[in-house]
């Protein structure tokens, strides 16, 4: 299959002003992304059960599709808003892994017969390949279980005053539930098949996958006592970039490179999803991250050079390939 290089995948419409902050550049963004992400592997792993540990089947599953090879970027961003508003990526790590395990249970879910029916994410066989359906089900109501454990669990937020938690761990809750995350998933399947209009289909993109990633940016610098200002813009960067984050995943599925994504591509237009290349085509959807993107760089106007690694997040996620 032919490689596809990121080049190919950059909208148009990111202008010159929008190029990397100076000073943090793809290799300080590399250095800063390894940094984070050795932190948050180390605590996701603190914080599981051993595959030893029974049920062993169930523990296995957990760890075999939360240690795969995932991107990491809700994990990520939750680090980086802290940060933009000043807070220190220790306050906010048992947020941070939260997060991902959150979203390691959507995508075993996501991958199951009676959702997407996939065979392979994050580069290896999907959780129910290798498990069996029950086992995947099973393992995603884990790990899915185990991100409200660390939330509802004071001693690992220290500095944060438990009411201020409460807040943040409402705020997740709702976001995966079913008036956005679960509830974009449900209209994404009703719509198979289906002609879509843009409303529609930018309703599913932000309730199952937007949500999720506005929560990530937000939450951190809200445990990290943010003012509310700051969220507001905060959460208009995470809309545009969480937009932005589905319309790229569904160009990949149809311009994507199969082993460089770890997943397999077409099967949305197999299943007639309501994808943006299905309903704007290739180009009209590429403009449009394009232009979401420099919005996303724009809403961080007010940010002194801590929120540089949000700025550069944001032209990353548009030109990922995987
Ligand atoms: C895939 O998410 C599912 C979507 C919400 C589009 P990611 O692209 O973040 O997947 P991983 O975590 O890197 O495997
Ligand atoms: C998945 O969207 C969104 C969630 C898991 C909530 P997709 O179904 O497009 O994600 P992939 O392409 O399977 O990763
Ligand atoms: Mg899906
Ligand atoms: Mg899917
Ligand atoms: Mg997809």
């Amino acid at each position: 299959m032919r490689k596809r290089g990121s080049e190919e995948l950059q909208g148009k419409t990111v202008t010159a002003r929008h190029k990397m902050p100076a000073g943090f550049g793809p290799s300080a963004l590399k250095s800063y992304l390894d940094e984070r992400l050795a932190r948050v592997n180390a605590y996701l792993d603190g914080c599981l059960p051993e595959e030893s540990r029974t049920p062993e089947t169930l523990h296995r599953a957990m760890r075999y599709s939360l240690f795969s090879g995932g991107k990491r970027i809700r994990p990520v961003l939750v680090i980086a808003g802290a940060e933009a508003v000043g807070g220190k990526s220790d306050q906010v790590l048992g947020l941070a892994a939260a997060l991902e395990l959150i979203h390691t249970y959507t995508l075993i879910h996501d991958d199951l017969p009676a959702l997407d029916n996939d065979d392979y994410r994050r580069g290896r066989l999907t959780c129910h390949k290798v498990f069996g359906e029950a086992v995947a089900l099973l393992a995603g109501d884990a790990l899915l279980t185990k991100a409200f454990e660390l939330l509802s669990n004071p001693k690992e937020f220290p500095s944060v005053p438990p009411e201020r938690l409460l807040d943040v761990a409402g705020q997740i809750a709702r976001t995966a539930g079913s008036t956005c995350l679960v509830g974009g998933q449900v209209v994404d399947l009703e719509s198979e098949g289906k002609q879509v209009d843009l409303p529609l289909l930018e309703y599913i993109h932000v309730n199952k996958t937007g949500g999720l990633i506005v929560t990530s940016v937000t939450a951190g610098a809200r445990l990290c006592g943010a003012e509310q200002q700051s969220l507001r813009a905060l959460a208009r960067y995470g809309e545009c970039i969480g937009l932005v984050f589905q319309i790229t995943d569904d160009l990949l599925d149809v311009i994507g490179d199969r082993e460089t994504l770890g997943k397999n591509t077409g099967g949305d237009r197999v299943r007639g999803k309501a994808t943006y290349p299905a309903v704007l085509g290739i180009s009209e959807s590429r403009s449009r991250a394009g232009e979401l993107t420099g919005m996303a760089i724009d809403h961080l106007a007010a940010f002194d050079e801590r929120a540089d690694p949000l700025r550069a997040l944001a032209l990353f996620l548009h030109d990922r390939d995987r």
